[in-house]
This record gives structure tokens, sequence and C-alpha cells, in this order.
């Protein structure tokens, strides 16, 4: 009796001292006076994470969960959102519960919470870290307002497989820009100094640790299987841009990485994350993956997948219940050491304090600010602004494109009047209904009496019967805009495809609207690559818009009748068929590379080309550039000098336009063989018609590092080649030394 009451006078000394307490000021002595007090049950509870979930009527939980919280047996919830619902249940874990610790809040805010952005992959498009950093704060911000505090995101995965549907989430293929892509993702949810104690700031999640994107065949899920060298050179960078970009949270992958699945895996999780990258934030599981370690078949029941996870180092059980069904009996029985059970509660409650939820749990519940900032026009101006910017003009045969206003118009295709697909998947709270879909903009911008429409076929399914109507309203207009792609849905978690077409009749639809010798404009919305070389056939232009978010049909409508110059390139390779996939630029020369055309036993298809349709960093504009030869300020690089690339690109067309300008390098001769090219910079400038800007980039000894033969980093001496252009295939070249 008199034990409890000191305890809890404890408690409210202890709180009261939260209370005024400045979070910076020793975080590491707060963390610990409220660990003292807590029970084996509490502390467990810290580590768990319960989904809520989300029906017509708004946000629901289980009554045991809600049972959990005010037990001090579940710290964490995911998926609720809104302020009334996050306060009701906040109010319950810090007033109801003994320890009256706040809950964190997650969900899956990946392009957007209420105003969306375009799908991931669309946005790395930008290159524009500026505008990307902006999307992820006005997410940030919208769900902050929202009540939420956690998101899990940004997405790192590396990814070199478009029959991977989550490429979508992605920033495509390549490391060096899906780094610096990470870090203003980071900087985008916790402020751009990682200001973590501000209420219009999230933490950021890391996901999925590791290499999720490389799955066998790009079947989702499946086994993930690469030498340690591509593991650290291509698929790690992004993680460790983000980590040291600051994000206090990283969610462990559904794969196993050689033989062991990420979840249980110590190297990954201990070794390598927290001891050699300098982790110090909490891991959390993906959804149930510890309980699948089961079906890996490394364990040979829940229990154990417990036992191996938090030896391994995994904080946080994601909706898998083992933890909360098994860690205290382990515990008990002298199976896991306290001690890990501390650390890990240490670290998910110290996020808490840096959150400043111990101060005011109630700092993301405050209904004005949810009304006032949801869907503010600044957000939406944002969304627009990256949208256009992620658009890339493929094709633009004989200048079809930009539309010219007030000229007669057929719009077809479900997809033009479809607001839902422009979403994407993962569209977090995100409302189409009213949104205005890109027929309606059209109709806006060119008046509806210049935009006829036809649905001419789904976007699934065999159904011609659209066609003659169709093919009828594009004999009435001058030019045919034909929007075609995929189901938002067929991209994103468990969208995995084995054969990346266009789906469905809407090629064949293509293909008769071309026996009218019309010019036909083709508009694409897809979470992938896809091969388009039938399409590319067939159209006059083609414009990649993703799935573009809220303000897609107005940005679509605007590069359409060029008020926005397109100025997207590709971040991922678009293969020529399916055959070549996967396929990306920083391949190896192998021994028996092609240089003429049709030789026989070398590294090449008999029935296709080596080279993609399209390749990384590819994308038109209005107008036209030139590149100058590239200058160097010398021929030698030396161990701690820097050497200076530059070039001047003119704009030599009519319209103003702006060009992403990219830096790769090649390492001739090394311990191990180099790839053909490597991104190492790269710059978006924006120049007049008739002006020119001189760019130049800095190679430094350090960019040039790799793992060696006996797997130190470093670099080696020897004959460098570096390439400057406007994508990875057409580039001006020159030769440097490294000394
Ligand atoms: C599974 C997904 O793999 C992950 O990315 C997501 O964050 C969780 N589910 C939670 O929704």
């Amino acid at each position: 009796m008199k034990k409890n009451l000191l305890i809890l006078i404890s408690i409210v000394l202890i709180f009261s001292s939260f209370k005024k307490s400045n979070v910076d000021e020793q975080p590491d002595q707060r963390v610990d006076s409220v660990l003292r007090l807590m029970t084996i049950d509490e502390k467990i509870g810290q580590l768990v994470l319960y989904s809520s979930s989300w029906d017509i009527t708004g946000s629901t939980i289980k009554e045991d969960y809600i049972d959990d919280i005010r037990k001090g047996k579940c710290g964490n919830i995911f998926n609720a959102h809104t302020v009334a619902f996050v306060s009701k249940l906040q109010k319950i874990a810090v007033e109801e519960s003994r320890m009256k610790i706040p809950l964190l809040f997650g969900y899956d805010v990946i392009h957007g919470h209420k105003t969306i952005f375009p799908i991931s992959l669309g946005e790395s498009a930008s290159w524009d870290m500026e505008a990307i950093e902006k999307g992820a704060r006005v997410a940030a911000i919208e769900s902050a307002a929202s009540g939420l505090n956690w998101t899990f995101a940004p997405m790192c995965d590396i990814s070199v497989e478009p029959r991977w549907g989550r490429v979508s989430e992605g920033a495509g293929e390549d490391p060096f820009l899906g780094s610096k892509i990470a870090e203003a993702r980071v900087r985008g949810f916790q402020g751009t100094n990682n200001n973590l104690s501000d209420s219009l700031t999230i933490l950021a999640c890391v996901k999925h640790f590791a290499a999720y994107g490389a799955p066998q065949a790009g079947r989702d899920y499946n086994t993930v299987d690469m030498s340690k060298r591509v593991f650290l050179e291509t698929y790690l960078p992004p993680y460790k841009a983000a980590i040291h970009a600051g994000a206090m949270s990283i969610m462990t992958s559904f794969n196993e990485l050689d033989g062991v699945p990420s979840t249980g895996n110590k190297y990954l999780l201990t070794d390598l994350l927290r001891n050699e990258l300098g982790f110090t934030g909490f891991v959390v599981t993906d959804y149930t993956s510890i309980n699948e370690m089961v079906n890996h078949g490394v364990v040979a029941n829940e229990d154990e997948a417990g036992l191996l996870a938090i030896k391994a180092g995994v904080d946080m059980d994601m909706q898998g219940e083992v933890y909360s069904k098994y860690l205290k009996k382990q515990v008990e029985n002298g199976l896991v050491d306290v001690k890990l059970i501390d650390d890990a509660v240490r670290r998910v409650l110290r996020v808490k304090f840096m959150l400043g939820l111990f101060d005011d749990p109630y700092k993301y519940c405050n209904p004005t600010r949810e009304k006032r900032l949801i869907y503010a026009p600044e957000h939406l101006n944002a969304a627009l602004d990256v949208a256009k910017k992620s658009i890339v003009l493929l094709k633009n045969e004989n200048q079809v494109l930009p539309l010219r206003k007030g000229e007669k118009i057929a719009v077809i295709g479900e997809l033009a009047d479809s607001k839902r697909d422009l979403l994407g998947s993962w569209k977090a709270a995100g409302d189409w209904k009213f949104m205005k879909s890109i027929l309606d903009e059209l109709k806006e911008y060119n008046g509806a009496q210049n935009v006829i429409y036809a649905e001419g076929c789904k976007k699934m399914g065999e159904d011609r019967s659209g066609f003659s109507k169709a093919m009828a309203t594009a004999r009435k207009a001058s030019k045919i805009v034909l929007v075609i792609g995929e189901d938002a849905e067929w991209s994103g978690e468990a969208a995995s495809r084995t054969n990346i077409n266009i789906p469905g009749v809407q090629t064949e639809l293509l293909k008769q609207l071309k026996t009218l010798n019309k010019p036909i404009i083709l508009v694409l919305m897809n979470g992938r690559p896809l091969v388009l070389s039938k399409e590319n056939e067939l159209a006059d232009a083609m414009l990649e818009s993703w799935f573009p978010g809220t303000m897609g049909g107005k940005a679509i409508t605007e590069v359409l009748f060029g008020e926005y110059n397109p100025s997207g390139k590709l971040t991922m390779t678009f293969p020529l068929n399916l055959g070549q996939v996967p396929i990306y630029y920083y391949a190896k020369n192998t021994g028996r590379p092609i240089y003429i055309e049709n030789p026989k036993y070398k590294s090449r298809y008999i029935d296709s080309p080596n080279d993609p349709l399209f390749p990384f960093g590819y994308g038109l504009s209005y107008t036209t550039f030139k590149y100058s030869e590239i200058k160097l300020s010398s021929n030698e690089l030396t161990d701690k000098g820097e050497l200076k690339a530059s070039v001047t690109v003119k704009n030599t067309g009519t319209y103003d336009g702006e060009e992403v300008v990219q830096c790769y390098v090649r390492d001739l001769v090394g311990s191990v063989t180099r790839p053909v090219k490597e991104l190492k910079g790269f710059e978006k400038i924006a120049l007049k018609a008739g002006e020119s800007k001189t760019v130049t980039f800095t190679i430094t000894p350090e960019m040039l590092a790799f793992h060696r033969l006996d797997m130190s980093y470093g670099t080696e001496p020897g004959d460098y080649k570096l390439f400057i252009g406007g994508n990875s295939r057409d580039v001006q070249e020159a030769n440097f030394k490294l000394k």
C-alpha cells in the first residue's frame, strides 16, 4: 500500500515536470525516470502498434484495443485520423491509463494526406528537390492538423523491377537521386531543421529496411537475393541518406535478404543500422511481419518469432500481437533479458519526448486548425506545381503539342473522366469527390463547345462496344486526346504484374483511332514503367502523367496547352519489351558488350535490341536544348582535390523551358567491375528561348568511392569518363584521371 502510494506520488511529480520540461534538455534522464516506474506490461505496451479502421461513418477501433490503451498495454495506434477521433483515443491514454503516456498516431501519408500530390515515382520525375520537400511538408502539415504525428514514409526502396507495383511509391532506380529525394522527404516531414517538437511536423519512417524493392520476378513479398556489394552500393544509400537526414523511425521489410527475413535480421537491424549507421530512433515491423517469419521457415511458431525479432533489434510490433502475447513470459523465463525490452522502450519514449507529446499530448488536436489547414489554397497550389513538374513528355512528333486554345479536341478514354484514378494508390485521406477530372479541366480551359468526349472503352476488360462512338466523336475534332493507362489500384502494394502493357483494349482503340489520320495525343496514367512500344508507333505525342493527384486534371491541361512547358525526366528506364526487364542504366559492361549491330556471341538478344524504349533521365520539352562540349578544370583529380566540369546549355527553340542537366561518371578499370554510368550530380535550370547558361559540376574523390575487392570503401586511382547530358544516353564525354 505504502509502496503504491510512493509510486503514485512519483508519477505525479514526474508528469508535472514533463509539462515544464524543455524536451531538448536531458531527454535520456527523463526517459529513464519514466521507465523506472513502468511495469513489464506497460513496457511491452509501448512496443505495441495496433490499427484502427475506417468505414463510411469514420474511424472505428476494436473495443479490445481501447481496453489495452486504458491498461497501458498499447502505446501506439495507426490508421486513426481526424482530430475528433485521435483526441478521443489520446484522452483514454493520458487520462485513464496509469502511466499516462501519450500515444503515437501513425498513417500511410505517402504522397499527401488530404491534398494528394503525384505518386512518389511521379514526383521523383520532377528532379526538383524543393518541390518534393514541399510536397512532404504539406503532407506533414495536413496530417498533423488531422491529429497524426507519424507517417510511414518515405519509402526508400530502390527498384529496377517495373513488374513490382510498389515502384510507384519510390523514387526510381538510381541510388544517388534516390538519396537526395529521401533527404528532401525527411526534411519535409520532420521540418528543415528536424524540429520534431513543432506541432506541424511529423515523425518520418524510413521503409522498407531492407532491399524490399528487389523481389525476384517482381512479385511482391518475394525472396530477395543479392550480393552484399550490390546491397551496399545500390540499395542501401537512400535508407542511409534518410537516416542521416534525421528520420527517427524505420520499418523492417517483408522480404528475406541472404536467407534471413529482415524482421529477424540482426545484421541489418543492429550491426548495420545501429552500430554502423548510428541510427538512434526506433525500429517498427511491417504489418505482421514478425508472425510471417513462421511462413518464411526460420522459426517454428510465433513465440520463437518474437524472440528472434526482439533479439535482432525490432522495437515495435505492428499488428502482429506477438510481443503482447509472448514477451512477458519470455522475460519471466529468462529467455529475454529485460534490458533488451528497456532499450526498446527507451527508444520509443525518447521519440515521444522529442515530439513534445509529454508536454502536450493534444498538440495535434486542434479542430479549428484542422479546418483551416486541410485543403488550404497554398497546399493545392503546391500540389499543382509539382504535378506539372512531374509530367514527362515522351514523344512530340511534328510539334503536335502544345494544343492551341480554342481548337476542337476529341477527348477519349475512361481515365479522362475518372477522378478517383488521378489520386493513385495510397491516397491516404484524399477525397476525390470534390475534384475535377481531366475532362472537366479541359472543358473549363478550352470551352465546353471545343471539347467533345466519348469513353471508347474501359481501362480494363474486353468490351469494344464504345469504339464506334469514340470514332464518330474523333471525326468531329481536329486532334484526339486519348487518356489511357492503369487503374489506380494496379500499382502500389500487392499489385505485381506479369505483363506491363496498357491493359484491356485501350491500345486497340488507339489503333482504330489512328485510321482517322488525325494527330493523336496520348496522355498516360500509370504507376510504373510500361511497355509502350506499340503506343509509341501509333501516337504522335505521349505525355506520361503518372497518377498526378488532387490537382492532376489541371496540371495535365496546363501542360497540354503549353501554359507549362514539360520538364519531367524519367527516373526508371522504360523497356522496349518485357523480356528486357530488369533493365537499368547503371548496368555493367560485361565481357562481351555489343558495339556493332547484330554481332554473334555478344551479350545481346537475337530478337530484340538491348536498348530500352526510353532511357533513365529521359524527357522532352516543347523547346530544344543544345549542349556544348564539356570543359574540365583539369584532366587530373588529386587525392584531396576537386575537378570542375562545365557545359553550356542553350535553349535553341522558341519556348522558355527547364532542363535537368545530368552528370555521370564511369570508372574504367577497377578491382571489381564498375557500372557503365553512375549519376553523380544534376541541376535543373530554367532557360528563356535563345538563352544559354553554364552549369558546373564539382567532382571530388569521395564521389568516386566504392566497395573495393576486399570490401573496404574508398577510391582507386585510374582513368575515368565523365558524361553530361539531358538523359543517361545522349551525353557529352570527357576523360580524367584520378591520381
Ligand atoms: C504494409 C506496407 O508494406 C507498409 O508500407 C505500410 O506502411 C503498412 N502496411 C501499414 O499500412
